[in-house]
């Protein structure tokens, strides 16, 4: 068996769709998360363009594929994850999950995969029915188990929302055991402890549809004028109407970005009503730029560098799939298919 070169490590597998650029939830979410596991494990890292094409709807969306895995994975490599650590590659670079995941779908049960929630979630948003939606996206779990076996990882780090298609995933490995033989070790979902990032309404998850969001990779400039347009207190309508910080998102963020000094003074100028939102908002602007001065530094070192990207992402894939071929090869001998 190829094993990564501390065996005694265990294997995380993780993936994120190519949305393009990472904002601030993202990197507070998963992805700062993603750099710190790289010293306790054998970490891949994928970025999974299949499971994007689930949800084209557009020339346009097939288009954006290609850049926007170098937009996501050159936010990756900014942030600190580490291709001489961890195997960052393409989903799509290695094959051989596609033929997996045609092979777990054989111990699927249909109705395991309908019920999941996100399933539901998206043929409404898709304006579809369980009726008219594609094949591939109620397959979508089982292209996601057949990420995290076809390299036999461990451990999973995922959102909340995730946790639905990890267990999932468990079941998948426990049925296929269980018919097969001992082969797959159970996923394990690690919940990523990280405060949770509202986007600039204040009121909804920081996401990128909802345009509510801080792009990693703005200028300090472009991040001041959007925290400009954030929703706060809305009840203080005039600078000497007192603010109420426990009920505002950029007291939260001056939370994680502000020294504990600096927060005392923004909640008790708030509350007394001597300092305006504006000034607030440039005070946490100035503090969250300072914050991602060396992300944005490193980012536009790489992005100068020509092909580096591509390079990485090429040398991750011929990784990712000499171990993925091994596993094909067993699970064929292990299905009585050689
Ligand atoms: N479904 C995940 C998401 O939407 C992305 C993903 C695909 C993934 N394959 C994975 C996450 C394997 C963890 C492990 O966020
Ligand atoms: Fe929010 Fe700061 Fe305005 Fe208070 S002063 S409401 S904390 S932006």
């Amino acid at each position: 068996m190829t094993q990564p070169s501390n065996n005694h490590k265990g294997v995380i597998f993780s993936g994120m769709r190519p949305t393009g650029l990472l904002h601030l939830g993202n990197y507070m979410g998963a992805l700062q998360n993603w750099v710190t596991l790289q010293e306790d494990y054998n970490c891949i890292y994928c970025a999974v363009d299949i499971h994007a094409l689930t949800t084209v709807e557009s020339s346009e969306d097939i288009k954006s594929i290609k850049p926007n895995i170098e937009d996501m994975v050159l936010d990756w490599l900014a942030a600190g994850v580490d291709p001489e650590k961890s195997i960052v590659f393409v989903q799509s670079h290695v094959p051989e999950v596609m033929s997996l995941h045609t092979l777990l779908s054989m111990v699927t049960p249909l109705g395991w995969l309908t019920r999941v929630p996100t399933f539901k979630d998206k043929v409404r948003q898709m304006h579809e029915t369980e009726e008219t939606v594609n094949y591939g996206l109620v397959g979508y779990p089982v292209l996601q188990t057949a990420d995290i076996i076809l390299y036999k990882a461990d451990t999973v780090p995922v959102g909340q929302d995730q946790i639905p298609h990890i267990e999932l995933s468990r079941e998948i490995v426990r049925r296929f055991n269980n018919l097969f033989g001992e082969t797959f070790p159970e996923p394990q979902a690690k919940l990523t402890e990280a405060p949770l990032i509202l986007g600039l309404d204040g009121q909804n998850k920081m996401s990128k549809t909802l345009d509510n969001h801080l792009d990693l990779a703005s200028t300090p400039e472009e991040t001041s004028k959007r925290l400009l347009t954030a929703f706060t207190d809305p009840q203080r309508l005039r600078r000497d109407d007192p603010g109420r910080p426990e009920i505002c998102n950029i007291y939260s963020l001056h939370k994680i970005f502000s020294g504990p000094e600096a927060v005392k003074t923004v909640y008790d100028e708030c509350t007394a009503a001597t300092r305006g939102c504006v000034d607030c908002k440039r005070h946490i602007a100035d503090n969250l730029n300072d914050y991602l001065r060396e992300l944005r530094e490193r980012r536009e070192d790489l992005k100068a560098k020509p092909g580096y990207v591509q390079e990485i992402l090429h040398e991750g894939g011929k990784k990712a799939r000499t171990i993925a071929i091994e596993t094909l090869a067993e699970v064929y001998y292990k299905m009585g298919l050689s």
